[in-house]
């Protein structure tokens, strides 16, 4: 076995596809969710189910990042992996104070309090890497879905901050920045979206491992998402503004 690989946000999409990709890669799995089915049907599909650890957690919860934490003391973890985070769109002045609550306390306090956590461990071992998922939401204003694409460009200046923080550490740290990607959380528009910017779970997972793996700081999977992040930053950002207003067309009914 190469080491342990703890991925959270395991029992679906892109998280479950990464969690597939280290295992065919003879890494050990913790994963975690709060769906505990879901996990077990993970672990039992893999080659060698005996690799796999299930820790069922609810990340938006201070009790569940401290249960999460508390159940991985046996294990040394060296890769980290905080994939786990929510979509929500329309207007921020719609929502329910509690939604908001939700969705900053998983993409952002979950995946900072795990990595302030394991951090530590892996300098001291001069070993560890940790993989943040943000998205190319984070490289721009998107005004349809504004506290997701903010909570992204948190996920991505983070991720710079800290690779350039403990560069020579022996520990690195990537941002894995997906375009849209087919998982349940884009099943409601998926259909709406041109097929050539949609890359698959599978896709995304592979490229970001790569990423990872080459201790890249930065991972965008696919030539269309790559194309648009390189364009949009030569742009004034009132264009970017406006560009982001577009994606409001693909927005679900609330
Ligand atoms: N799909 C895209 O187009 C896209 C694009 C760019 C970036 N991303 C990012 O990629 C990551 C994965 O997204 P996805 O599309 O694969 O979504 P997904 O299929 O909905 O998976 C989300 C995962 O997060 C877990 N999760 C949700 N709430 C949680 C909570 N409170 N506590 C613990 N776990 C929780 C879910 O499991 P349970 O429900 O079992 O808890 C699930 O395993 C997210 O960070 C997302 O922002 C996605």
């Amino acid at each position: 076995m190469k080491g342990t690989a703890l991925i959270t946000g395991a029992s679906s999409g892109i998280g479950e596809s990464l969690a597939r990709v280290f295992a065919s890669n003879d890494f050990q799995l913790i994963i975690t969710a709060r769906d505990t089915s879901k996990l077990v049907a993970l672990k039992n599909s893999l080659d060698d189910p005996d690799q796999t650890q299930i820790v069922t957690a609810d990340l938006s919860t201070r009790e569940g990042i401290d249960h999460l934490i508390a159940n991985t003391k046996k294990e040394r973890v060296d890769i980290l992996v905080n994939n786990a985070g929510i979509m929500q769109w329309g207007n921020l002045q719609d929502r329910e104070a509690d939604t908001i609550d939700q969705l900053i306390d998983l993409n952002i306090r979950a995946l900072t309090y795990l990595t302030h956590h394991f951090l530590k461990g892996m300098i001291k071992r001069s070993s560890g890497k940790i993989l943040n998922v943000a998205s190319i939401a984070g490289f721009q204003p998107i005004p349809a879905m504004g506290l997701y694409a903010a909570s992204k460009a948190y996920v991505l200046s983070l991720t710079e901050s800290l690779s350039e923080q403990i560069a020579n550490s022996g520990v690195s740290v990537t941002a894995l920045c997906p375009g849209i990607t087919n998982t349940p959380s884009t099943e409601q528009l998926i259909n709406e979206i041109p097929p050539f910017i949609v890359s698959s779970a599978d896709e995304v997972a592979l490229a970001g491992f790569e990423a990872l793996m080459a201790g890249e700081t930065l991972c965008i999977p696919g030539v269309a998402n790559k194309t648009a992040v390189a364009w949009a930053k030569l742009q004034p950002r009132s264009v970017v503004r406006k560009i982001g207003g577009f994606v409001a067309k693909f927005a679900p009914d609330q």
